[in-house]
């Protein structure tokens, strides 16, 4: 029995819900103490989850045509590589504010998170998260043509037209 068709559920209902969390830009909502550390753990479970999908994935390649698996494979990877990028910088983030504020950096840790801040600005992420939603959402359409056939859904239908013509 392959899991792939079980373990995909993780990082699509675990990125998407972080994805949206992203989008919330609401001084609010930013202030709640725990808003980070909910972001946090769906991004990071959800991309662990990423891991073995993929291997899964990769073990029941050969049943199905090469093309679209391919093309799934290579959307896959690209939505696993841009979550793990944001994940990092969670991380790091996470690390800074839970270990760093109570004892003293080093010098390489310093450096560490400046560029971290520097880069994952709040902007970034917010474009990140979208383009990982995006390549997510294909990933899945792909996976579901595979399994139900192009006209499963309006979704599944335009992906199949946009990848592989009418
Ligand atoms: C983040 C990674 C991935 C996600 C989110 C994902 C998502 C999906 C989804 C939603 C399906 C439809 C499953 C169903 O309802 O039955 C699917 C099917 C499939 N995926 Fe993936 N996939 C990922 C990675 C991969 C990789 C790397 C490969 C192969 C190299 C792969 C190969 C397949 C194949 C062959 C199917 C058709 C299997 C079936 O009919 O159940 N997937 N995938």
């Amino acid at each position: 029995m392959n899991l792939h068709p079980i373990l995909v559920h993780f990082p699509i209902a675990l990125l998407t819900l972080y994805s949206l969390g992203e989008f919330v830009r609401s001084k609010r909502v930013l202030s709640l103490s725990y808003w980070f550390y909910v972001k946090a753990i769906m991004l990071v479970i959800g991309f662990l989850a990423t891991i073995p999908t993929i291997l899964f994935g990769k073990l029941i390649a050969d049943s199905f045509p090469e093309r679209i698996v391919r093309v799934h494979s290579t959307f896959a990877q690209t939505t696993a590589i841009v979550y793990g990028l944001i994940a990092l910088s969670y991380l790091i983030t996470w690390i800074d504010k839970d270990i760093y504020s109570m004892t003293k950096r080093s010098d390489w840790w310093g450096y560490i998170s400046e560029l971290n801040k520097n880069i994952f600005r709040p902007r970034t992420l917010v474009l990140l998260a979208l383009t990982g939603l995006i390549l997510l959402t294909i990933t899945g359409a792909l996976g579901g043509i595979m399994a139900f056939g192009p006209g499963v859904d309006p979704l599944t239908q335009l992906v199949n037209d946009l990848f592989f013509g009418k």
